[in-house]
């Protein structure tokens, strides 16, 4: 069921669900002071109880509601990426609730960089707990039907068009111990781990994760059709010749073909593939084949969230 802003904004204060737009992937919205909104939120998604949900707020300013941690390392990050697709991970304020939190010490938080979303949060004075607006461990939606499709026409969906990053947020947790500041990758995004080296003028933690991103299953992201991935087109025509009888259907990165099989191309530019990645699993996945073929990206810098993405789509 679709709904307009004005509709979207009374549903989430009266502490119901409304999917909302946001430039990674559509995420399912509800008031994040609000318990029984929560709850609503992991039975929609049939999300287990321990896995925390993202905070959407309107501006850097509100991080003080949630969050005792907004150290100057995280105030560098969030000055130079909000509004935008990075979620901060940040030592939490007592009041904050355990369901929105999973039971952790810590509160996502991110300002999402799509204006009708920003005007959402500003005119409902609301922060809004969304997750992907996709069931547990299913493909992410970039696209309102995307979201009815996964969820059903019940749940009420604010249109804001196609998402203009395609997968979702990089989250960096920022840690504060008596050796200083530091900050840990928690799941990789298509804002690049450089980036936030060069602001924040230190490299990512890599040993030890002092905190665990608990949605990071090994399953996620996956279509319904069994899905594989291939290191070089070759490989991958080679083995549609070699399974003449299994319907299958292929994606290659940059102009081509595979012979006697349906296939989908993306422009082979990382920007690019992240942008039309979820639309060309969802159509891929609706065409009811035997077996998903797809051509993996190189394993460099800028391809490596969505190499991530594509790694968890085959687990199952
Ligand atoms: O781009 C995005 O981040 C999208 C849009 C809607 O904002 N949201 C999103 O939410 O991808 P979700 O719930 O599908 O993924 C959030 C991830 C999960 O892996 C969760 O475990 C992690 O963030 N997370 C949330 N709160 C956390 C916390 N306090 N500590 C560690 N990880 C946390
Ligand atoms: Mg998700």
């Amino acid at each position: 069921m679709r709904v307009n802003l004005d509709e979207a904004i009374i549903k989430l204060q009266n502490g119901e669900v409304v999917a909302i737009p946001t430039e990674t992937v559509y995420g399912l919205a509800a008031d994040a002071s609000n318990d029984d909104a929560l709850r609503q939120i992991y039975a929609i998604k049939q999300r287990p109880a321990d896995n925390p949900l993202i905070v959407h707020i309107a501006d850097i300013n509100q991080v003080n509601n949630w969050a005792t941690g907004f150290t100057p390392l995280a105030q560098k990050l969030a000055q130079a990426f909000w509004p935008g697709p990075l979620t901060l991970v940040l030592l939490a304020k007592p009041h904050v609730s355990n369901i929105l939190r999973g039971n952790h010490p810590t509160v996502a938080l991110r300002v999402p960089n799509h204006a009708l979303t920003l005007q959402l949060l500003k005119q409902s004075g609301l922060a809004l707990a969304a997750p992907s607006a996709n069931k547990f461990t299913q493909l992410s939606p970039t696209t309102a039907a995307h979201v009815t499709a996964s969820l059903g026409d019940v749940v009420a969906v604010l249109d804001g068009g196609a998402c203009e990053v395609g997968i979702e947020s990089t989250i960096v947790a920022v840690t504060n111990n008596q050796n200083g500041e530091s900050w840990q990758l928690l799941r990789l995004g298509m804002l690049p781990e450089a980036n936030i080296h060069a602001v924040s003028g230190v490299p990512a933690t890599k040993t030890k994760q002092v905190i665990k991103a608990p949605g990071q299953h090994a399953q996620h992201y996956s279509p319904r059709t069994p899905i594989q991935l291939f290191t070089s087109r070759a490989e991958l025509i080679s083995h549609a010749n070699r399974h003449p009888n299994v319907r299958a259907v292929a994606l290659l990165l940059g102009a081509g073909a595979v012979p006697n099989c349906t296939y989908f191309v993306l422009n082979n530019n990382a920007t690019d593939v992240a942008y039309k990645l979820y639309d060309t699993l969802h159509k891929m996945d609706a065409l009811n084949a035997e077996q998903l073929l797809i051509e993996a990206p190189p394993n460099a810098t800028e391809w490596l969230a969505i190499l991530d993405r594509l790694t968890r789509a085959t687990h199952r």
